[in-house]
């Protein structure tokens, strides 16, 4: 979708539809007032009939009003006027769209910038406009039929600013969000894809297209021959139970000086896990194709860095391969060791996000990394935990929490701290090899995380649990595209983008 930051005469401006709020008791501000004195009151007077009282998210669609330019008049309700906030903003902006969508309009005119939420300053009530209507338009529609999409797409949202408003950081917000949204779109429609689409194959291959698409970006795909003289033994006896082979993605995002260290991201892309031998039982197994979401998020968010052409170093690695049940599949009890030298047991196979990334978290070692961050669909104990509104953040460095933390935040994409004390390490502890795959019902967020602390002691690292907020389910089955909204507002503030 475009979108385009617009000024001055609003009641002359046309357009398709011209979208304003009211606040609960009919009350109008800003540029509701306005057009309402423009149109003679019209506005006032038709809400003293009662059909919408400004309840947050509710909408009116009037048309031929006198006296203004615009085709129609949406109004949408923002809640009470003192309790705007964003989640609030979001909500009205999400309806906006949804009766955008059953009319003809494929282009609107929001002028709804004015009050803003009292928790968001224009940048960030831009950028959440963006994203928010980019996310409700989306329609996975690769492999369907999609007869209930809009006849007319809404294709085009101007965004109106009255002459006071800084136009200047509107339109920086606009480019970033945007960006935002590329990455955010590329993840949601990789999740989606199925499984015997979406192979570890498809992934490199989407991968390697980036590399073609931006010059700053060069794709090295490594081969399971390669990962086997490297000693990634964890690695690949996942994928060994499968007949998709798996690959190492590493994506070389380069636009900061030749020796600024890199921020490196590894994101978990189990394309299907249907838990191996240590079968999932049957039920929702299908939900089983997100368990790439990690993966999917960084490509996303090396997208967004390669379309902001941002001046920082960033490395995207993305494990990825099946875990199956197969004569050749791990079986419980199995000893495999790790590319760290390490060895696991295999308790149960289907914790295999952690022996897929531990080999690869080793082999980050070689880029001498600012911080890793990896990001996985790792463990269902993270959403008994936490639900489906934040992920985990699992790390011992309090420094690269706050950056997190505080990132999440901006980008309504939030995170929750969970502990990494020593205390839980010993639940990991095995007869037979160095370490157990699994350390019981007990913290089991923290105890997977705990796994992984154990091939990450040469950089600065921390872990996402995305389990809860990857993906929806139920009626509303499909991929957030979260946590690359996160990880986008970190290398913004990283490169010095955002001051
Ligand atoms: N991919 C799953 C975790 C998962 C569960 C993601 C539900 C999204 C929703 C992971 O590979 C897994 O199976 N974890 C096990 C770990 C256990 C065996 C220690 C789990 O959470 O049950
Ligand atoms: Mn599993
Ligand atoms: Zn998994």
């Amino acid at each position: 979708m475009d979108f385009k930051i617009k000024t001055g005469n609003l009641a002359n401006h046309k357009t398709p539809c011209l979208v304003l709020g009211v606040f609960e008791r009919h009350k109008l501000t800003g540029p509701a007032e306005a057009m309402d004195k423009a149109s003679g009151g019209r506005i006032s007077e038709l809400l003293k009939k009662g059909d919408l009282e400004g309840e947050a998210g509710q909408t009116l669609m009037l048309y031929e009003l006198p006296g203004l330019a615009a085709e129609r008049v949406l109004l949408v309700g923002r809640g009470k006027r003192k309790e705007l906030t964003r989640a609030v903003a979001r909500k009205t902006l999400e309806s906006a769209v949804v009766a955008l969508q059953q009319t003809h309009c494929t282009q609107a005119t929001f002028a709804l910038q004015d009050p803003l939420p009292s928790d968001a300053d224009l940048y960030a009530a831009v950028r959440d406009t963006v994203i928010t209507a980019e996310d409700k338009v989306y329609r996975y529609s690769q492999t369907r039929n999609d007869e209930k999409a809009p006849k007319k797409p809404l294709r085009r949202i101007e965004l109106w600013l009255s002459g006071k408003q800084d136009k200047a950081s509107a339109e920086l917000s606009i480019r970033h969000a945007s960006a935002m949204a590329a990455g955010i779109g590329l993840a949601k429609e990789l999740s989606n894809l199925p499984g015997n689409i979406c192979t570890p194959t498809y992934l490199a291959e989407t991968a390697e297209q980036l590399g073609r698409d931006f010059k700053a970006l060069k794709v090295e795909v490594l081969e399971e021959d390669r990962m086997a003289e490297l000693g990634m033994g964890a690695l690949l006896s996942v994928s060994r139970g499968s007949r998709q082979p798996a690959k190492l993605i590493v994506m070389h995002y380069t636009g900061g000086k030749s020796n600024a260290k890199p921020l490196v991201l590894v994101g978990k892309g189990l394309t299907f896990d249907a838990g191996g031998i240590s079968l999932k039982p049957a039920a929702e197994m299908d939900e089983m194709k997100y368990d790439m979401c990690g993966g999917a998020s960084v490509l996303g968010a090396v997208l967004a860095a390669c379309e902001l052409e941002l001046p920082i170093n960033m490395i995207g690695v993305v494990p990825t391969s099946e875990n199956l049940p197969d004569g050749a599949a791990n079986k419980p009890g199995d000893i495999v060791t790790s590319m760290s030298g390490q060895t696991i047991e295999i308790l149960n196979t289907d914790a295999e996000g952690r022996l897929i990334l531990c080999d690869a978290l080793t082999y980050c070692e070689r880029f001498d990394p600012a911080a890793v961050i990896d990001l996985a669909t790792l463990t269902g104990a993270c959403v008994v935990a936490l639900g489906k509104h934040p992920a985990g953040l699992l790390t011992s460095d309090d420094k690269l929490a706050e950056e997190i933390i505080a990132a999440g935040e901006s980008a309504a994409d939030r995170v929750w701290r969970l502990p990494l004390w020593e205390d839980y390490q010993s639940q990991l502890e095995s007869n037979f090899a160095d370490i157990a795959n699994v350390g019981g019902r007990d913290g089991g967020a923290i105890t997977a995380a705990c796994f992984l602390s154990r091939f990450t002691k040469q950089y600065r690292w921390a872990h996402l649990d995305i389990a809860g907020i990857a993906s929806l389910s139920g009626k509303e089955k499909g991929a957030t595209g979260r946590p690359v909204a996160l990880l986008t507002q970190l290398l913004l503030e990283r490169s010095g983008a955002l001051n």
